[in-house]
């Protein structure tokens, strides 16, 4: 038997969990990844990656195992890089979010300047159900000719795309060389160094990362993709069926990267480009380095929905930067990230238009609760994700809770010119770290150590470990606010239809109009089906290109028992697979009961189309219990 099973089979077959992230079984304590080469060839036929990732590695403890996180991956050999000796390992099958890949580190290991590393080879292949990659037919895409691949790594997916430390504890830099076919244009979270042709059917394309990031942020796509340049550091990335589109949506991108470098630092990353996905992508956004993922469903036409990329622009410095340690302290990315695009847009536009996004955090936070249940553990603002896969947890609650949070703590401390010092401090101590909430409540005390009683007013256990709403909503400047509040109330208290016109929206912007339903939705009470019908005819919104708006309408025409808009709902939820619409609309589906089978049906004539973590979600939504699991 191997060493490797003779001398840790114990410790191994406790399959014990990362001391640091619930979520991984990596050990980083003890032998910690410090560079990725990913070197692999893109099989579109087999729907595949198969190649090998080549891991620089360093000792911090006392072992000679290294523990990477792997689900669904083949590995077919491990290799010491330098005299190419194979390199026992086993894989445990762990939870049913990853197995333990546990490899033997060389006995002849590297040492300079105090320091022990390594530098080992794993052959594999990725299986054709990767959680993180979704491959796209032909007339998938908008062009319709040639196939398109795309990944999603955040949470816990990167370890269904390489072997690796899938651990936002652990942050390394990475390169790539990608195989690909010949027609085909590859994008990674990384900067391009050059195509090379290696013969008429393919390229491979070169990529390095040279700021550490964590696993979630490795990105790639593949697919008949063009850019246009609309920015000193940006591109929009796309199918060409929708670059002109793209480019005038996001044209202001360039103005909220200075905005964002005046409130929080230098932008490292070098590039911000856009990649505008096939409507399957699941998310609104995600912050992949130098090259942010949007869903086509931001193209509204009128740049209302840019307030994403703003997010992901926020993202370059918390999340990407400043990281948090594992998904029990997601707060730290996204409601930070929430908070920072707030102030983008408050400085951008006006400081009212940054109280009016936060008034819709909160309505945004109250109707999530109606659905999770106020007493839910996993509406904490830190949460316990030990045995939980961190995509049943997610929601808006690490957004919104976490914005409210800083919000507060800004007023409380002395507004902006005292806490935007701080967001700037805590910026530069943490930076190309990984960090805790205890850490960031630590560093908050040890900064504004002349105002501990201030901060001694706070109720923090409640803040972070208890569920619903927060213990304090701060009051935000209602100016863009009142006119939807007034007329949602007006139609609320059944008012005769002759009292209201077309006129009541006619100069409202598409976020107060989407607003405005949002609060109905909301609402306890029910529009009756006239009542709504009549809505329709007034305000037309029916005919709305922007996304959220037709998601809102939607919502409101199910909540009060329309019956010709299930089918249209159904249309929307598959026609696109961003989660946050998505799973409201098959929830609302399933929860009226007549309609429900509808719902079941749809869903399982359209899953093989979703992406896993759309089709997986709403299965869940839809308890259907037989999941695809792999
Ligand atoms: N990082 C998230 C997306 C994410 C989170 C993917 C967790 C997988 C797991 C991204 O930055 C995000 O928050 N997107 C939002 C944007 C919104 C808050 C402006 C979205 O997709 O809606
Ligand atoms: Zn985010």
């Amino acid at each position: 038997m191997s060493l490797l099973l003779s001398t840790s089979i114990d410790s191994l077959t406790e399959m014990a969990l990362s001391p640091t992230d619930p979520n991984s079984f990596s050990r980083p304590d003890l032998a910690v990844v410090t560079h990725i080469h990913l070197n692999v060839k893109v099989n579109f036929t087999r729907k595949m990656f198969e190649g090998s990732v080549i891991l620089d590695v360093e000792k911090k403890g006392d072992t000679n195992v290294l523990i990477l996180d792997v689900r669904g991956l083949v590995i077919l050999s491990i290799t010491n890089i330098f005299d190419g000796s194979r390199l026992d390992y086993c894989i445990e099958k762990g939870v049913d979010y990853g197995s333990k890949l546990s490899v033997e580190l060389p006995d002849d290991p590297i040492i300079d300047d105090g320091k022990i590393s390594y530098k080992i080879k794993i052959d594999y292949r990725t299986s054709q159900d990767s959680t993180a990659i979704q491959w796209l037919n032909p007339e998938q895409t908008a062009g319709g000719k040639h196939p398109y691949l795309f990944s999603q790594c955040e949470a816990i997916h990167a370890r269904s795309m390489l072997p690796c430390q899938d651990t936002p504890f652990v942050k390394s830099t990475y390169t790539a060389e990608i195989t690909a076919p010949a027609e085909l244009n590859v994008l990674m979270s990384a900067i391009k160094e050059k195509i090379i042709d290696v013969d008429k059917a393919l390229k491979i394309h070169r990529f390095h990362q040279p700021v550490p990031i964590p696993s979630y942020l490795i990105a790639i796509a593949a697919g008949a993709l063009v850019s246009k340049q609309i920015g000193p550091r940006t591109r929009v990335w796309t199918e060409k069926e929708l670059l002109d589109k793209g480019a005038y949506e996001f044209e202001e991108t360039e103005k909220m990267l200075k905005t964002a470098e005046d409130i929080c630092g230098p932008y490292v990353w070098g590039v911000y480009d856009l990649l505008i996905l096939p409507p399957s992508f699941p998310f609104g956004g995600m912050e992949n380095p130098c090259l942010t993922f949007v869903t086509p469903t931001l193209l509204a036409g009128d740049r209302s929905l840019a307030n994403v990329v703003a997010h992901e622009i926020s993202h370059s410095w918390t999340g990407n930067l400043v990281t948090n340690m594992n998904f029990e302290h997601f707060w730290l990315n996204e409601g930070f990230t929430v908070f920072v695009e707030r102030k983008i847009l408050g400085r951008m536009y006006d400081d009212k238009v940054r109280h009016f996004a936060a008034l819709m955090g909160v309505q945004s936070l109250k109707t999530a609760l109606i659905t999770l249940g106020d007493k839910n553990p996993l509406t904490n603002l830190v949460t316990n994700l030990i045995g939980i896969d961190p995509d049943d947890a997610f929601s808006v609650v690490p957004y919104e809770k976490g914005h409210i949070f800083l919000f507060y703590l800004e007023q409380l401390l002395g507004g902006p010119d005292v806490f935007e010092p701080f967001l700037r401090s805590y910026l530069e101590e943490f930076k190309y770290k990984s960090l805790s909430t205890t850490q960031w409540k630590e560093y908050l005390f040890k900064y504004f150590s002349d105002k501990v009683e201030v901060l001694d007013k706070v109720d923090w256990n409640a803040w972070f470990n208890e569920p619903g709403l927060p213990p304090v909503i701060p009051k935000y400047d209602t100016t863009l606010a009142q006119e939807y509040l007034d007329l949602a109330a007006k139609w609320l208290a059944d008012k005769p239809i002759s009292e209201f016109s077309k006129s009541d929206i006619e100069n409202w912007t598409s976020n107060q109009k989407e607003a405005f339903l949002a609060e109905l939705v909301l609402n306890n009470k029910s529009l009756s089906l006239d009542q709504v019908k009549s809505m329709s005819e007034l305000y037309r919104f029916d005919s709305r290109q922007n996304s959220e708006i037709r998601f809102n309408w939607l919502r409101l025409c199910l909540k009060s028992r329309w019956e010709e808009k299930v089918s249209e709902a159904l249309d929307f939820a598959t026609s696109q697979g961003r989660l946050k619409f998505v799973r409201p609309l098959f929830q609302d589906i399933y929860a009226w009961e007549e309609m429900r089978q509808r719902a079941i049906d749809v869903y399982n004539e359209k899953k093989y189309k979703m992406m896993y973590v759309t089709r997986e979600m709403v299965a869940k939504d839809l308890h259907i219990l037989d999941k695809n699991k792999n």
